[in-house]
Order: C-alpha cells, then sequence, then structure tokens
C-alpha cells in the first residue's frame, strides 16, 4: 500500500476518472474525502470504498464556488484527521469554435476547470506547506497541453490554463516540500466521452491512435497513485502523458 496513513480529497469523484481514482487511492491505504457537486453518485463511491474495507467520506462541492471549497478543507481535516494529497479531478467538456461558445459556457468551462483547480490548490496550500508536504495533481488532457483540436475552444484553453498553472505552482512551491504534477489523459472510457460521442463515434476515434483502444479510469488512475506516493519524491512540474501513445503520434 502506498499511501498508507495519508489523507486525499478527490474531486469530480462521483464519476470516470475521479471515482477510480478514489477508489484505488483508498484501496492504497489512504483516507479519501469524495467531493463532487453530484451527491448520489458521490456516495455511492464512498459506498464502494467501505465495501472494500477502505475510508471515505463524501462532501457536496463545486469547485468554482470558494465558500464550498474552503469549507470542505476544513471539513476534511476535521473528520479525517489530516491533508496530503489533492486530487483535481473535477471537469466539465463543451464542443464549440470560438464563434459557436456562447460567453455563458466560455465563463462556466473556465470557472470549473481552471478556477476549480485553482481555489482548491489554494485551499489545500497553507496546510501541506505548514507540514512541509504535500502533493497536488492536477488533470490537464492531451489536448490544451500537447497541442489543440478543433472545435473545443473553452476546453482546450482552459486545459492550457491548467497546464501552466501547474508548472508555476510547482516553482513557486518547490522548497516548501509540495510537488504539482499534472495527469494529461489521452481520450478515457468515461461518462464525459460517452456523453459526447456515440458508441459508433467512440470506435472510431480510439482506432486512430497507437494502441487502438480508450484508456481505462483506472490506467489514470494508476498514474495518480505514483504522483500522490513518496515514489515520486523527485517529481514535480511534470506533465505525464498517460494516453496510448497518442502525443507520441501527433
Ligand atoms: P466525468 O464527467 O465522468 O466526471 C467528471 C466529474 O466531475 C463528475 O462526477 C461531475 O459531477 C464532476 N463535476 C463537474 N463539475 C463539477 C464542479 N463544478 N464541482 C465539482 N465536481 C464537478 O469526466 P471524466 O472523463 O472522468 O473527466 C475527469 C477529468 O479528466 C476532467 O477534468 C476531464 O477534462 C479530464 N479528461 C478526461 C478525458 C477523457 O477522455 N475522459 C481526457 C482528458 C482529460
Amino acid at each position: 500500500m502506498n499511501l498508507q496513513g495519508r489523507v486525499a480529497i478527490v474531486t469530480g469523484a462521483a464519476s470516470g476518472i475521479g471515482q477510480a481514482v478514489a477508489i484505488r487511492f483508498a484501496a492504497e491505504g489512504a483516507a479519501v474525502m469524495a467531493a463532487d457537486t453530484d451527491k448520489q453518485n458521490g456516495h455511492q463511491t464512498v459506498e464502494r470504498i467501505r465495501a472494500a474495507g477502505g475510508r471515505g467520506e463524501f462532501v457536496q462541492l463545486d469547485v468554482s464556488n470558494s465558500e464550498q471549497v474552503t469549507k470542505a478543507v476544513q471539513q476534511t481535516i476535521d473528520v479525517l484527521g489530516g491533508l496530503h494529497i489533492l486530487f483535481n479531478g473535477a471537469g466539465i467538456l463543451a464542443y464549440g469554435t470560438v464563434l459557436e461558445t456562447s460567453e455563458e459556457i466560455w465563463s462556466r468551462l473556465l470557472a470549473v476547470n481552471l478556477t476549480g483547480t485553482f481555489l482548491c490548490s489554494r485551499a489545500v496550500l497553507p496546510h501541506m506547506i505548514a507540514q512541509g508536504k504535500g502533493s497536488i495533481i492536477n488533470v490537464a488532457s492531451t489536448t490544451g497541453s500537447h497541442d489543440a483540436c478543433a472545435h473545443a475552444v473553452a476546453y482546450v484553453s482552459s486545459k492550457g490554463g491548467v497546464t501552466l498553472l501547474t508548472r508555476a505552482m510547482a516553482i513557486d512551491h518547490a522548497r516548501q516540500g509540495v510537488r504539482v504534477n499534472a495527469i494529461c489523459p489521452g481520450p478515457t472510457d468515461t461518462p464525459m466521452l460517452r456523453k459526447a460521442l456515440s458508441p459508433e463515434q467512440l470506435e472510431a476515434f480510439a482506432k486512430t491512435f497507437p494502441m487502438g483502444r480508450l484508456g481505462r479510469p483506472e490506467e489514470i488512475a494508476a498514474a495518480a497513485v505514483f504522483l500522490a506516493s513518496d515514489d515520486a519524491s523527485f517529481v514535480t512540474g511534470a506533465l505525464f502523458y498517460v494516453d496510448g501513445g497518442q502525443t507520441a503520434e501527433v
């Protein structure tokens, strides 16, 4: 168990990548605060953690709301007795060119994907700095960090922001013992992708990549465990591509 005795907050823990990370962190011995706007599925994540013998709690949280974020972080420390890891997994997706993207969609996407990552990081940092140790793991994407893709300006911009926010925070807090890294997943089989594309489109999409398949949320979670653990003690500011070879080819 790589995360024995650690406490982690995982945002976006009700679904997809965040859910797989919450479950895997708990299996590695961490006490997990599963945070999400989605109460019903968030509680299911916690039930799965407990059924497997792990320790988990749920907090309903909109990562774009700084007051809720501050409260959730304090609640984690009070209830689970510490805080060592933040996994910023909450995210939303919208498609459209600049001409097709309303100000409302642009603002909401940036508020959740980029400002949410900033707010959650800002809330955990004082605690991590005080203890001289912490690991923040952001979720960027292949798109927005390595390349752009068509018809997704708000999403690509948000992930570009997350990429450089990661590197900037890594530099600022390296000497305080806080490591900040980003996982850049390739297309991963989650409800987000399944809402965006039909099964036929997904299959055709997957075939365009070197491995010829989508990633599984559990494969992203395995990378998150490494970045959260002491095995990654010299790793900060990294963009960790977990993409089945996608960016090797682009
Ligand atoms: P998902 O839609 O399955 O899960 C996202 C979770 O975030 C949901 O449970 C949702 O309720 C939660 N969420 C949304 N807005 C929130 C908010 N304001 N506050 C708190 N929770 C909120 O999506 P998936 O695929 O698991 O995505 C997770 C992250 O991975 C996102 O940042 C996404 O952009 C990123 N990503 C996903 C890829 C994929 O192919 N699925 C590829 C690259 C990156």
